[in-house]
C-alpha cells in the first residue's frame, strides 16, 4: 500500500490558508502554490539515496554526498505547472517530463492529451506532480502512462487530497507513495474537493 505523507509545517499552513481564500488575487495564488512546492521537496525527497563524491575544498580533499539517481519531475498540466518552479529552484538539476490530462467535466474521466518524458525515466526518481488529488482519475492515468515508459520509482506530490482520491490511488498504484500538505473532508456532487481551494488551473491562470 503506497503511504500517505501528510506534510505539517507552519509555513506550509500559512501559505494553505492563502491558497485557500477566494479573494487571492492569480498572482499571490500562483506564487503561494510555488514556494509551497519548494517547501514540500525538502520532505518529498528526505529519504533519497546518495553516494560518495571526492571534493576538493580550498582546503583540502573531503569524501561529500550526491544525490545517487537522477530526479525528474513530472507536472499533470495545467496545474501541475504552478509547482514546477518551486521544486526545480530546489533540486536544479532533474529533468522536466509534461504529461496533459483534464478531467471531463460531467464525467470526471481523465482525458490525455499530451506526453513528453525524459529518456532517463526508467532509472530516475520520478515526482508526479499536481496540487489537487480529487477522484484520482488524474493521478492513476498520469502514473499509469509513467509506468508504461518504463518509470518504476514513481512519488505522487501533491497539495489538497481527499479520502476518494487516495483510496482510489492506493488501489491502482499500491507502490507510489503519496504526499499531501492537507486531506480535506470529501468531493462535493462536481468532483470538487470540500473544502478545497476551487479549480487550481483557472485560479493559477486566470481563466475564470
Ligand atoms: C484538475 C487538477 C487535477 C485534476 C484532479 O485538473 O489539476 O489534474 O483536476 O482531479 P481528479 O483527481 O478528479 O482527476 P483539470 O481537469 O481541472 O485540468 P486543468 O489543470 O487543465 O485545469
Ligand atoms: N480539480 C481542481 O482544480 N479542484 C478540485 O477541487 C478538484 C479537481
Amino acid at each position: 500500500m503506497g503511504k500517505v505523507n501528510l506534510i505539517h509545517h507552519p509555513l506550509l499552513e500559512h501559505k494553505l490558508s492563502i491558497i485557500r481564500n477566494k479573494a487571492t488575487d492569480t498572482k499571490t495564488f500562483r506564487e503561494n502554490v510555488n514556494e509551497i512546492g519548494s517547501l514540500v521537496t525538502y520532505e518529498v525527497t528526505r529519504d533519497l539515496a546518495t553516494r560518495d563524491v571526492r571534493v576538493t575544498t580550498p582546503i583540502a580533499d573531503t569524501i561529500c554526498q550526491e544525490l545517487a539517481k537522477d530526479v525528474v519531475i513530472v507536472p499533470i498540466l495545467r496545474a501541475g505547472l504552478g509547482m514546477v518552479d518551486g521544486i526545480h529552484d530546489v533540486i536544479p538539476t532533474a529533468k522536466i517530463g509534461h504529461i496533459g490530462i483534464y478531467r471531463d467535466e460531467k464525467t470526471l474521466e481523465p482525458q490525455q492529451y499530451y506526453l513528453k518524458l525524459p529518456s532517463i525515466v526508467s532509472e530516475a526518481t520520478i515526482l508526479i506532480v499536481d496540487p489537487m488529488l480529487a477522484t484520482g482519475g488524474s493521478a492513476v492515468a498520469a502514473i499509469d502512462l509513467v509506468k508504461k515508459q518504463g518509470g518504476k520509482d514513481i512519488r505522487f506530490v501533491a497539495l489538497v487530497g481527499c479520502p476518494e482520491g487516495i483510496e482510489f490511488l492506493q488501489k491502482h498504484h499500491p507502490d507510489v507513495d503519496i504526499y499531501l500538505v492537507a486531506i480535506d473532508d470529501h468531493l462535493n456532487e462536481n468532483g470538487y474537493i470540500v473544502p478545497g481551494l476551487g479549480d487550481c488551473g483557472d485560479r493559477l491562470f486566470g481563466t475564470k
